[in-house]
């Protein structure tokens, strides 16, 4: 139409002529324009009474992303910004942004343990139900292993969680967690877990979102955990809405009583270390896990940042990942610059054995 009539002017009034003759057919129509001529002619804006726009994009690697936004909508409340859609067998599915302050509901703010003693006094008696976990530290350092003992936990207390898998093979991490003593299968088979592994470069973030929501929601899981972030950051357009997206979801998460356990892989072995994202300001708890070097082995150190709902120790312990799980040692004392990675030992003992051999 907007060929025929042009110019602009003649354009609207075809437009209003063609509205005038449908409202008396009490007719709904949906107008559709593609946008191939002048982007931003916005006659029929302002004479309809809705309009949706629809984007695609296209990341460097990965499926195309679709979008949509209401741009207006007479005489209705709509929840604005950029929804994820996809086209899919049987239809559209739109994934509205989420926003947490919608849902509130009221729980006890219990403390929940982890199951091991010492991790336990290490963050202060426990994680408080309803909040967030960060788990940091450079590749390999046993970042899932934390959350694996905190899931299982969780589970042998009765009740239900879930997890979302980014980087692992899930066949492969059943197999390896079953040697350390959780197991998985068992887990999921009696119904008490849900595992799902997530394709970074296939899922939109606003489907993932949904997809937590909807486990949650459905499974009435109290314990959710997301490893690793770096993998949800790949789904990401850029690093500023990869921050909105984990807020908003951690808040919807914590609104529902549901304790939230996200890792983060930090670039770097020891010494100076770099997270891809900052999130660390999100979560309520981090966990921060190094490597250090001593009497001529890599050893492994955790140390709670920051907790936001209460105290917690300030020491360094050293922990052992071993057949038969996580085990934490007492607090090491003894050394200076443990987080450094290359700690001097300022005890009076010769040999350093906070912790034996066969644990
Ligand atoms: N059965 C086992 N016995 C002893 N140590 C083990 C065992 N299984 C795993 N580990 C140790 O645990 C480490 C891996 O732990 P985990 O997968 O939790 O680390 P991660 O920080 O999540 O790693 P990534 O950065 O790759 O995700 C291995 O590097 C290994 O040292
Ligand atoms: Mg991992």
């Amino acid at each position: 139409i907007r060929l025929l009539a042009q110019n602009s002017l003649r354009y609207r009034r075809q437009i209003l002529a063609l509205k005038h003759f449908f409202a008396k057919n009490g007719a709904t129509v949906l107008l559709l324009d593609d946008l191939t001529s002048e982007s931003l002619d916005k006659t029929v804006h302002s004479v309809v009474h809705g309009v949706i726009r629809l984007e695609e994009l296209a990341p460097d690697y990965g499926a195309e992303r679709r979008r949509m936004r209401v741009m207006k909508y007479r005489g209705t409340k709509f929840r604005g910004g950029w929804h994820d859609f996809v086209i899919q067998t049987g239809g559209v599915r739109v994934f509205p942004r989420l926003v947490a302050s919608e849902h509130r509901t009221s729980f006890a703010r219990t403390q929940i343990s982890s199951g091991i003693g010492e991790l336990d006094t290490l963050v202060g008696g426990g994680i408080e139900r309803g909040s967030s976990v960060l788990v940091l530290g450079p590749a390999g350092t046993g970042k899932s292993t934390f959350i694996f003992q905190f899931i299982t936990a969780a589970i042998k207390r009765g009740e239900k969680a879930a997890m979302f898998i980014f980087d692992e093979e899930l066949g492969l991490l059943f197999d390896r967690c079953r040697a350390m003593g959780f197991d998985f299968q068992k887990m999921v088979d009696e119904g008490n877990l849900h595992i799902e592994q997530v394709d970074a470069a296939e899922l939109s973030p606003g489907e993932f979102a949904y997809r937590v929501r909807e486990v949650v929601d459905t499974s009435n899981a109290k314990t959710v955990a997301i490893d690793s972030l770096n993998g949800y950051s790949a789904a990401m357009p850029n690093e500023n809405s990869l921050v909105l997206h984990v807020h908003e979801l951690l808040q919807y998460l914590n609104r529902q009583g549901a304790t939230t356990f996200l890792t983060v892989a930090q670039h770097g072995l020891v010494g100076d270390m770099k997270a891809p994202v900052d999130v660390t300001y999100l979560a309520d708890t981090v966990i921060l896990l190094r490597y250090y070097e001593a009497i001529g082995r890599v050893k492994r150190a955790v140390s709670i940042i920051k907790k936001r709902t209460g105290a917690h120790e300030d020491t360094i312990r050293e922990y052992r990942i071993g057949n038969r799980g996580l085990a934490l040692g007492q607090p090491l004392e003894e050394f200076q610059g443990v987080l450094r990675g290359v700690p001097n030992y300022i005890g009076k003992q010769a040999t350093v054995v906070p912790m034996s051999e066969n644990e």
